[in-house]
């Protein structure tokens, strides 16, 4: 049997919470290797899937890992903020379930050539559709000084984001960035120097940008309200994020949407008129188990939200 590299994050807790409809339709948006989704079509009876996923090369390794589910999956490249126009082209204006399990996957991490990891010299890229203009060697070689400060420090939370944008400014007037390895070099320069035990000097930096090119929060932001529009009443929506920045997103979403009122406090009635349209199914957010942890090193930080779609007329 094939073994594919990228372990699917938390599978257990996903199809638990994505719940079997039989016949159901599911939108996996983040369909990478296609490891969720081949468990979904495999438990889920005559269950349909389509996958989404800005890579091409993750789309042609998941093709192959789905083919003998023939017809009940389909496989589209394209963001997840687009997710209704994509169903709408497959037939579907409702689904039962949707998963985001967003980031990036072992196979673009570990791919060189792919610009996204501080560790393997590669193109200073990240993009993961590779239809898109802009690069990393973009962001460091055009951007200010403050917007990459502001990059570093939103995205990445890095400490030392002004004197990292400072220094890349200062390069790069003598020769632009082109290699992931002329980036890291710089990176352990002016970040390696912390005491105690931290990340890789890089690591911040790196998914900073990684962030930045791939617009991933505004993405998140807009795949939310996608499939809230897209779940029937009963339908589920998992998240699973790797970051802090991406799991507040889905939090405050989820809990604005979940709220039967948003009046300013001290009202003595609800003038808001505000309907809850979904019901929140994981008050804290589930993290891996110990056992798959042992296993999976990498779904280290995963953080799993679900949520209940309600009917129109609940509240
Ligand atoms: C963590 S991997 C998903 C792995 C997948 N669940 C599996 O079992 O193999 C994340 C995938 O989401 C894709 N991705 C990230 N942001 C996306 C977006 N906005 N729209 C579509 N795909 C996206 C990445 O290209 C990557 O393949």
């Amino acid at each position: 049997m094939t073994q594919w590299p990228h372990q699917p994050v938390m599978l257990e807790e996903v199809c638990e919470h994505l719940k079997a409809v039989p016949g159901g339709r599911y939108i996996d948006g983040t369909v990478g290797l296609g490891g969720h989704t081949e468990a979904v079509l495999s438990r889920f009876p005559d269950s349909h899937v389509l996958g989404v996923d800005r890579d091409r090369d993750a789309l042609a390794q998941a093709g192959q890992r789905l083919a003998g589910f023939g017809d009940r999956v389909v496989l589209v490249q394209g963001s997840y903020s687009e997710m209704e126009r994509h169903a709408t082209q497959v037939g579907w204006d409702r689904v039962d379930g949707i998963l985001l399990d967003i980031g990036i996957s072992s196979m673009q991490l570990d791919t060189a050539g792919r610009g996204f990891s501080h560790r393997l010299d590669g193109p200073l890229d990240m993009r993961m559709d590779r239809r898109g203009p802009v690069t990393a060697a973009t962001i460091v070689n055009t951007w200010t000084e403050d917007q990459l400060t502001d990059v570093f420090r939103r995205y990445g939370e890095e400490r030392r984001a002004r004197q990292v944008a400072r220094a890349v400014v200062a390069e790069r007037e003598e020769r632009p960035f082109a290699r992931t390895a002329e980036l890291a070099e710089l990176l352990q320069r002016v970040v390696g120097q912390r005491r105690g035990p931290t990340l890789p000097p890089a690591t911040r930096c790196f998914q900073a940008l990684r962030i930045a090119v791939n617009r991933e929060l505004a993405e998140l932001e807009a795949g939310l309200v996608s499939a809230l529009k897209l779940l029937r009443p009963g339908g589920r929506l998992v998240v699973i994020s790797f970051h802090s920045l991406e799991d507040r997103i889905a939090k405050h979403f989820f809990r604005h949407e979940a709220a039967i009122c948003v009046c300013p406090p001290g009202l003595p009635i609800c003038v808001c008129g505000k309907k809850a349209t979904l019901q929140i199914l994981t008050r804290k957010p589930l993290r891996p188990s110990a056992e798959e942890l042992d296993m999976n090193r990498r779904a280290g930080s995963a953080k799993l939200r679900a949520v209940e779609r309600l009917a129109d007329d609940a509240t």
